[in-house]
């Protein structure tokens, strides 16, 4: 496998790749990888003949008073776990390689980033929106791969790449969960052994609403209703949101019809914000 730290080396690899007419599955992630960002890697592998994972702590997605230098890093773990899977080329930019001193451009998605986890982030899809164009067009993307827990970034990934006619497919890949239900995060390992334990709480309570929904109810203010009463009976858990909005454009709705439903939440565990989601097809 081909560790590149600069952009100048990754289009190196691709152009050659290019040249022989073969396809190219890009995997964007922050590094400290998991099962997670496993499944992902071997949708790429499966559906092209090179993949590209790309290992970048981007700093522009994380607002001031985030986690930007808390945020894990393992980059010995994540080139053995890309190595063993097949992976072609794992890049690891600086932050310096990727936005040098003069970067005046910024992707804005309208409408779809303005509530959910982007009323408490504002900066936060400008950032991604503008670190994955960055690495579509470095790594000549054919097929881009996104993990639906990130449901909102899902949903204005593939807005922004509609929108502004890039020329690749975004493939969501389904959320992958520890034994418990709680969904896998780089960010589990903020949490201590009590609050591991409460944040099972996330995937409960979704799993109490997907219950009410198999059982008949359309109503989704029943139905967040149902969530919200799990959530609170656990005493570390602090409601940011229990949303439902239609996951196209990701406007709040009334009731489950034949469109496709996201019913999103966040909570925080002690310090540590976590995220859950499901989609009612
Ligand atoms: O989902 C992530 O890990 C990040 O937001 C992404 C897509 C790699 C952009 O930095």
């Amino acid at each position: 496998m081909i560790v590149a730290e600069t952009i100048a080396d990754v289009k190196k690899y691709v152009k050659e790749w290019k040249k022989n007419g073969e396809t190219i599955g890009l995997v964007p992630t922050m590094g400290y990888l998991h099962e997670g960002h496993a499944s992902l890697i071997k949708k790429a592998r499966e559906q092209n003949d090179r993949v590209v994972v790309s290992d970048f702590v981007n700093p522009t997605q994380f607002g001031p008073n985030e986690d930007l230098e808390q945020y894990p890093r393992d980059f010995e773990a994540d080139k053995k776990l890309c190595a063993g899977l097949g992976a072609d080329l794992i890049f690891h930019p600086t932050p310096e390689e990727m936005y040098g001193k003069d970067h005046f451009t910024k992707v804005h998605v309208d409408t779809l980033t303005a509530g959910l986890c982007g009323a408490v982030r504002p900066v936060h899809f400008d950032g991604v929106c503008t670190v994955v164009t960055k690495l579509f067009h470095i790594a000549e993307a054919d097929r881009a791969y996104f993990g639906q827990k990130d449901a909102q970034q899902l949903a204005v990934v593939k807005r922004m790449v509609h929108d502004l006619n890039y020329n690749i497919e975004i493939v969501g890949c389904p959320i992958v969960r520890e034994a418990d239900g709680l969904a896998k995060s780089s960010r589990n390992t903020y949490l201590s052994p009590e609050e591991r334990k409460a944040a099972v709480i996330l995937s409960a309570s979704l799993k109490e609403g997907k219950k009410a929904i198999d059982a008949g109810e359309k109503d989704l203010k029943k139905i967040t209703d149902i969530i919200t009463k799990k959530l609170e009976t656990e005493p570390l858990a602090r409601i940011d949101y229990v949303s439902a909005v239609d996951f196209n454009l990701l406007q709040p709705k009334d009731r489950l019809d034949g469109e496709e439903t996201l019913i999103a939440i966040a909570v925080y565990i002690g310090k540590t914000r976590e995220i859950d989601n499901i989609i009612v097809r």
